[in-house]
């Protein structure tokens, strides 16, 4: 057991505030260092949280400040650069979702963490909310049977991020179904204990974000964005090896109820069916549970507690007690790398335009 503070850091102050809230109210970390090439972000937030080391060049961050844990909360296609380079630097690393934009990328930094015997972890921040626990857990437990089919999306009418990068291939890896698709399918492999892939079928269209259409943040008279090369929405069915199924829908933007952002986790058991849904990110209602007792059908809600520390706050206390207490690495690479393999191998089979197989994965 490590009994000092250990020391923090957060790369990229976008998501990254959440981040840094979590090292500042956690007991067993402090936030010493923030690097963001945005000078003007940089210092303000710094100045906000009394921050003393401040970068706007990553490497040199990493290379002069002694840090336990790192946070990377940078465009898609810079994870897997600055998750090696903290890693060499002897940190452990807490990276944003998607783990990276190819397999290729995710491989090298989980063989890279595995090599240098630092943790690795994914901000899956919706792990760490008490509905998406107890439908796990409910699972685990048994209640629903066998689960023989996952429904899984995250559809929004208008919500292409405003944020340039994310409409740009080369850093972001694709649209709706890496950014959205990659919580939620991690979401049902995660409650269903990472069943292994074996085939996948995919599909991706890009109809709103070329013509500046349902963008969040845009005005009258935007001008037209400089380049959009990624999907707005994607579907996939997703065969697993247990004989189970998934299938998968992510969209950024679509005609349908004005401003909806909709979650939804639907798990098919034998026994019974676990809905979790989300709607424009509030935490009321949640969760349903259908079943039948003595042959009637029978509609459970239940009611978590929505208390204490949530998402990215709680996975970085929970990161921290874990190196501090020597336990297990919560959502690690190996599990990052589970999502990357299914999305890529939807990208690739909607460019092809037929299913790929997948090879089981060593871990
Ligand atoms: N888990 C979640 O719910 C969640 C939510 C939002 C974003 N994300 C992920 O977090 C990552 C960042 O997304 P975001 O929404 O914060 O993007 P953003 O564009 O809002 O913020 C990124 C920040 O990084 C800075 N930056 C860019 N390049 C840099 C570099 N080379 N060195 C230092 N700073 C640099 C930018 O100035 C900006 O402040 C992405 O991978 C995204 O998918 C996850």
């Amino acid at each position: 057991m490590v009994e000092t503070v250990l020391r923090g850091g957060v790369i990229g102050l976008g998501i990254g505030k959440s981040h840094a809230k979590g090292y500042r109210t956690s007991p067993d970390v402090e936030l010493v260092a923030v690097c963001d090439t945005n000078e003007e972000r940089l210092q303000t937030l710094a100045a906000e949280w009394d921050v003393p080391v401040r970068y706007t060049d990553y490497k040199r961050m990493l290379e002069e400040t002694p840090l336990d844990m790192v946070s990377i909360c940078l465009p898609n296609a810079l994870h897997a650069e600055a998750t090696l380079a903290a890693l060499k630097a002897g940190m452990h690393v807490v990276c944003e979702k998607p783990m990276a934009p190819t397999v290729a990328e995710a491989r090298q930094m989980l063989d890279a963490a595995r090599r240098l015997n630092r943790r690795l972890m994914i901000a899956y921040n919706f792990r760490y909310r008490p509905d998406t626990q107890w439908m796990k857990n409910m699972v685990q437990s048994g209640a629903l049977g066998t689960v023989f089919q996952a429904q899984v999306s995250w559809r929004r009418e208008t919500g292409i991020p405003g944020s340039g990068w994310f409409g740009e291939k080369g850093l972001s890896g694709g649209g709706a179904l890496i950014d959205l698709g990659v919580h939620v399918i991690d979401l049902a492999l995660w409650m269903m204990g990472f069943p292994d892939v074996t085939t996948v079928s995919g599909d991706t269209r890009m109809l709103f974000g070329q013509r500046n259409l349902k963008t969040w943040g845009r005005h009258p008279g935007d001008r037209a964005r400089d380049s959009f090369d990624v999907e707005d929405g994607a579907v996939g069915f997703i065969r697993l090896a247990n004989g189970a199924h998934m299938l998968a829908q992510a969209t950024w933007a679509e005609h349908t109820q004005p401003q909806q952002d909709d979650i939804r986790v639907e798990l098919q058991g034998t026994e019974g069916t676990a809905v979790l849904h989300i709607r424009n990110y509030r935490n009321d209602d949640t969760l349903r549970f259908y079943t039948e007792m003595q042959g009637e059908p029978v509609t459970v809600i239940p009611s978590p507690r929505f208390g204490g520390p949530q998402g990215h706050e709680a996975l970085i206390h929970d990161l921290a007690r874990c190196i501090k207490h020597d336990l297990p690495t919560p959502t690690d690479g190996a599990q990052g790398l589970a999502a990357i393999r299914v999305l890529e191998a939807l990208y690739e089979s909607a460019r092809v335009g037929h299913e790929i197989a997948l090879e089981p994965e060593r871990v």
